[in-house]
């Protein structure tokens, strides 16, 4: 059985979050990794200092940076890297520029794994992060032509608040809301 989860990146993740830089980059899709500068153990520095608002550069807020893996719950030994199917970015608060653009989540789903239900994981399972941090509502921004973007926010119960352009490229932006209800109870 399968057991999607987001977590926070570690040592063991690095050959499969390096397999997922590649194809971003032969996909042309590098922007989503802005924050990733080819030193894998930096980059723990970075997001694990980033996750609890410190060293905040002017203009971030805290935010997690977290990987979807598919972890086997029967501990079968795994042969090679644990793959990084996606991360996601789980932004504590919101700012001024991030109410306008880019809001508390954003989400990216590795090319070669598309169209199977991980985008709309993703996104639910950074939901549920949402709840542990208390949010009550939550916003998600995405171009008007991002048209799986848009599915996965449906499928996850997001209603569309207003419109708005990106600041980057004049583009027709969407934003969405999410409520958010209270973390399940473990027993
Ligand atoms: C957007 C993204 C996360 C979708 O991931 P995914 O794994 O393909 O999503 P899912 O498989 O869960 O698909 C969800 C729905 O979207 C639909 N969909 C996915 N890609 C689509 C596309 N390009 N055009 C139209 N519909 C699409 C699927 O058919 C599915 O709908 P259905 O259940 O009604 O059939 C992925 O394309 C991605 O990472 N893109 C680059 C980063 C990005 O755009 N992030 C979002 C920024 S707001």
């Amino acid at each position: 059985m399968s057991h999607l989860r987001l977590v926070a990146p570690a040592p063991e993740h690095r050959d499969g979050f390096l397999a997922l830089v590649a194809e971003a980059r032969a996909a042309g899709e590098d922007a989503y990794l802005w924050d990733y500068h080819d030193d894998y153990l930096r980059y723990l520095r970075e997001t694990s200092a980033l996750s609890r608002g410190e060293d905040l550069a002017p203009g971030m807020v805290p935010c997690d940076v977290l990987f979807l893996v598919d972890r086997d719950d029967r501990g079968a030994p795994r042969a090679g890297p644990l793959p990084v199917l996606g991360f996601a970015r789980v932004r504590h608060r919101l700012n001024e520029r991030l109410e306008e653009y880019g809001g508390h989540i954003g989400y990216y789903v590795t090319k070669s794994v598309r169209g199977r239900g991980l985008g709309t994981a993703i996104l639910r399972l950074a939901l549920a992060r949402t709840a542990e941090l208390g949010l009550a509502s939550v916003l998600v921004t995405c171009d008007a032509d991002n048209l799986g973007s848009v599915r996965v926010l449906e499928k996850n119960g997001a209603v569309r608040e207003s419109e708005g352009r990106s600041p980057k490229d004049g583009a027709k932006l969407l934003r969405w809301s999410v409520r958010i209800g209270p973390p399940a109870m473990s027993t």
